[in-house]
């Protein structure tokens, strides 16, 4: 059984759809813990599935790598087979990626390379695109410029706002995650360094 460990920055949905795929007894990962960098309205979710979950606040550290020693510290403690990024609005630092690299995956609402960043969506907007998309990479030490695993378009709609945009975005981006975690768990996709 593959066991991951999810971390979140803000309200979790993402996070929720994959804690509800992972407690159906057919499928072959476990969610093991929840981090957040800060008081995230996701860590609820862990709660309500009964998984553990810690905080290592970023505001709490001197520096990106003092938090992500401590993020270190406290992900070790559950050994997990992999990491997921889902809605960490926070780049980890280079030695966490490198100790656990290739094993920790992002969630991002965009078609990568096109619009990286925190504010995939907005910028798809803000450049007029007619269509954006959803992606799941591996982490490396750039942004968002990790291998990616998996991808699709979504369309933009003359009428969208952020928020609108989003929220077709995200369910694109749970049916990516959920079905790239079962396929590293089955060995149908393997994570080459
Ligand atoms: C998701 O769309 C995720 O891809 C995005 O934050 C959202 C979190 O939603 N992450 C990034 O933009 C990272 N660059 P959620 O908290 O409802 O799951």
């Amino acid at each position: 059984m593959l066991t991951v460990a999810v971390l979140i920055s803000g309200t979790g949905s993402n996070l929720r759809a994959l804690l509800e795929a992972a407690s159906h007894p057919d499928f072959p990962a476990r969610v093991v813990v929840v981090g957040a960098d800060r008081d995230a309205e996701g860590l609820a979710h862990a709660e309500e599935f009964g998984i553990p979950s810690f905080t290592v606040p970023w505001h709490a550290h001197e520096s990106r790598d003092a938090w992500g020693e401590e993020l270190g510290r406290q992900i070790d403690v559950w050994t997990p087979d992999l990491i997921v990024l889902s809605g960490l609005m926070r780049l980890l630092p280079s030695s966490l990626v490198s100790r656990y690299a290739p094993r920790i995956l992002n969630t991002h609402p965009a078609y990568l390379p096109e619009f990286p960043g925190a504010h995939g969506v907005r910028d798809a907007l803000a450049a007029g695109a007619e269509q954006t998309g959803a992606s799941v990479i591996v982490v490396d030490d750039g942004i968002d410029s990790g291998p990616i695993l998996a991808q699709e378009r979504v369309p933009v709609h003359a009428d969208d706002t952020e928020h609108s945009l989003h929220e077709r975005i995200k369910p694109v981006e749970r049916r990516l995650l959920i079905d790239v975690v079962r396929r590293i768990a089955t060995g149908d996709l393997t994570l080459t360094p």
